[in-house]
């Protein structure tokens, strides 16, 4: 028998293409290739690309460029590119960056076999389709291959809510949700390799609407079926839009034991003229209203959140707007952008705010960000929560797991195994993580 050949994925941008790589590398398992964790060595590499701001477009084709050499010296090597920069400019690429064999589309990865097939006998092969066919169901799996405590399960794609700013609904498409019982069989799957922890992922997962037995199920209808699953402890969803955050969703959050007190509810900006302008759909004081009532469900919930400053005709006083409602909602976790052009969204068309303006409101609001996240991490000390552990620590005898909200929490002297899901009492909470013991 030859070799196995060799795949090296990097992975670029959200959960979904952590998610997708991961199905991408066991779908090419049946092909004959295994990981690796270099690209020297490798038969076939792979970009699983980000196109949500600009910079991660850049970094890809700097990436590709490094490529060079080792291309040279292995005539045989494919690079192939995916994601959502290969979405929005495959063509593109290909012109731009000869070293390219192969270029995927999101939507198309189930195709990558028989691209695979023809890039091997020397093909430049693109495929950027949106096809009808359900691509999770056509991507291979590694049957029973043991599997870390956490997992993401991609339960929904896409997107119609058309932000102004967002290349979203254009690189992956309308938002289309699987069917329940595959997602189902997935995670009693993942289950049995050792998942104890799922994430549900979706561009819009909150407003899953995937085919159930009686008709179409809620995000919420699909995590209590979940909840059935024996040997699954934790489930997480990310990321909601705030207009589709349902009832049954809510008063899950305050009586589904196995969902986590943690939500990202991204609001974007604080000023109601910029949210029109952004296409949201929603206010200010509509999305504080919401906190609230999720609050009142589940009051220990973190909430965390996406902002971008600099949106094209943003003022001083719509940002003052956005830093009032951060200072409103008290947020636990965040991620804040500059506001970045992408070509072919309504925003790129309107006049731009002045970089070094937009540099200093993003100081401005990672300051106060940094600050919230801190309080809220060191209200943990003195709690017991529940921690599940991934991995060993730096020092001997030292766990690293999650708390139910999330926090990196590091345990000396510590019996728990990986994938142990055991109560620990915060002792301590430092820069970017929390320190506890083990009760009982
Ligand atoms: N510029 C800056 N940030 C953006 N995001 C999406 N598009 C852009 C853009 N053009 C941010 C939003 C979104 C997160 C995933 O990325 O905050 O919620
Ligand atoms: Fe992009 Fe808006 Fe859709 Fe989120 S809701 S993926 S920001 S268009």
């Amino acid at each position: 028998m030859s070799a196995p050949k060799k795949l090296y994925i990097k992975t670029y941008g959200c959960q979904m293409n952590v998610y997708d790589s991961e199905r991408m590398a066991e779908t090419l398992g049946g092909q004959g290739y295994v990981e690796t964790k270099t690209p020297d060595d490798a038969d076939m590499i792979l970009l699983n690309t980000c196109h949500i701001r600009e910079k991660a477009a850049e970094k890809v084709y700097s990436e590709l460029g490094r490529f060079k050499g080792l291309k040279a010296e292995k005539p045989d090597l494919k690079i192939g590119v995916a994601g959502c920069v290969a979405q929005a400019e495959g063509e593109e690429i290909m012109r731009r960056q000869p070293l390219v064999d192969l270029v995927v589309g999101p939507q198309s990865y189930h195709r990558l076999p028989e691209m695979e097939a023809k890039a091997g006998a020397g093909e430049k092969v693109l495929d950027t389709d949106f096809p009808e066919e359900d691509k999770f169901e056509k991507l291979k799996r590694r049957p029973k291959a043991k599997r870390g405590p956490t997992a993401f399960l991609t339960v929904q794609e896409g997107c119609d809510k058309f932000c102004a700013f967002c290349v979203v609904p254009y690189t992956r498409g309308a938002e289309v949700s699987r069917p329940a019982d595959r997602i189902l069989r997935e995670a009693e799957d993942l289950v049995e390799r050792g998942v104890r922890e799922i994430t549900l992922l979706g561009q819009n997962v909150n407003a899953y609407h995937g085919a159930g037995p009686n008709g179409d199920m809620t995000l919420a209808q699909l995590i209590w079926e979940l909840d059935k699953v024996d040997g699954l402890e934790r489930i997480r969803f990310t990321t909601s839009h705030p207009n589709d955050m349902m009832d049954d969703l809510i008063e899950a959050h305050g009586t589904c034991a196995k969902l986590m007190p943690y939500l990202h509810l991204p609001v974007q900006a604080g000023s109601d003229k910029i949210l029109k302008r952004m296409n949201r759909s929603h206010t200010a004081e509509s999305y504080i209203r919401l906190i609230e009532r999720i609050r009142a469900a589940r009051p220990d919930i973190l909430i965390s959140g996406d902002f971008i400053v600099g949106f094209p005709e943003e003022t001083e006083e719509d940002f003052q707007a956005t830093l009032d409602l951060v200072e409103e909602v008290k947020y636990g976790t965040a991620y804040s952008f500059k506001y970045s052009t992408r070509p072919g969204t309504p925003a790129a068309e309107r006049a731009q705010v002045d970089p070094k303006e937009a540099d200093d409101r993003l100081q401005r609001l990672q300051a106060l960000l940094t600050r919230q996240q801190r309080e809220v991490q060191d209200s943990m000390v003195g709690r017991e929560l529940g921690v599940l552990f991934e991995k060993k620590g730096r020092f001997p005898g030292q766990m690293v797991g999650k708390s139910d909200y999330l926090h990196a929490v590091h345990v000396a002297d510590c019996d728990a195994e990986i994938g142990d899901l055991r109560r620990v009492r915060i002792v301590s909470s430092g820069a970017n993580s929390l320190a506890g013991e083990l009760i009982a």
